[in-house]
């Protein structure tokens, strides 16, 4: 937890990268980024604008939260690998379905807190029943579901931090 004073934005781009940063090159999610999402938006690009926007929000509201916890559990908050337009289930079913397996998959791959976990996991909220237990999840579940309109009705394209250097190992 940290003190709860507006940050301006180049430190909050300054932290994004830096928690980002070993969650993108370790594990699988860059391999999301051939995946569709919701509408022309991969679900790489998705789980970026999640975390980042949730990062800002946060910020906003000068509540005290973790943001390393809150980055790594929206970015990973859909880290499942099928395409579900292709497997052809409902969207609702996914809803259900989607949570438990990004979060099976995340624990193999992630070393992750309780906080991390249970962001994942009730991130569907209200479509599964359980909702998030602290603010950080609570944040990501709104944030996730005005990203998934703005990316499904091509509102708008989204300004996010450059990533590009993270990608690629080191
Ligand atoms: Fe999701
Ligand atoms: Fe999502």
């Amino acid at each position: 937890m940290r003190a709860n004073k507006e940050k301006p934005l180049w430190k909050i781009n300054r932290d994004f990268i830096s928690y980002a940063a070993p969650i993108i090159r370790n594990g699988g999610l860059q391999k999301t980024d051939s995946i569709q999402q919701h509408g022309a938006t991969t679900r790489y690009s998705h789980c970026v604008s999640v975390a980042y926007y949730s990062l800002r929000a946060a910020n906003k509201l000068k509540i005290s939260f973790d943001a390393k916890s809150l980055v790594t559990g929206a970015l990973l908050h859909d880290y499942y690998f099928y395409d579900w337009h292709k497997k052809n289930i409902s969207h609702l079913q996914n809803g259900y379905i989607h949570p438990k397996v990004a979060l099976h998959n995340a624990m193999r791959d992630y070393d992750l807190n309780p906080l991390e976990q249970n962001i994942i996991v009730r991130h569907m909220f209200p479509v599964t029943p359980l909702p998030p237990k602290n603010r950080e999840g609570l944040i990501v579940c709104i944030t996730d579901k005005l990203c998934g309109l703005a990316e499904t009705f091509g509102l708008s394209k989204l300004p996010l931090p450059d990533c590009t250097d993270i990608w690629g190992n080191d």
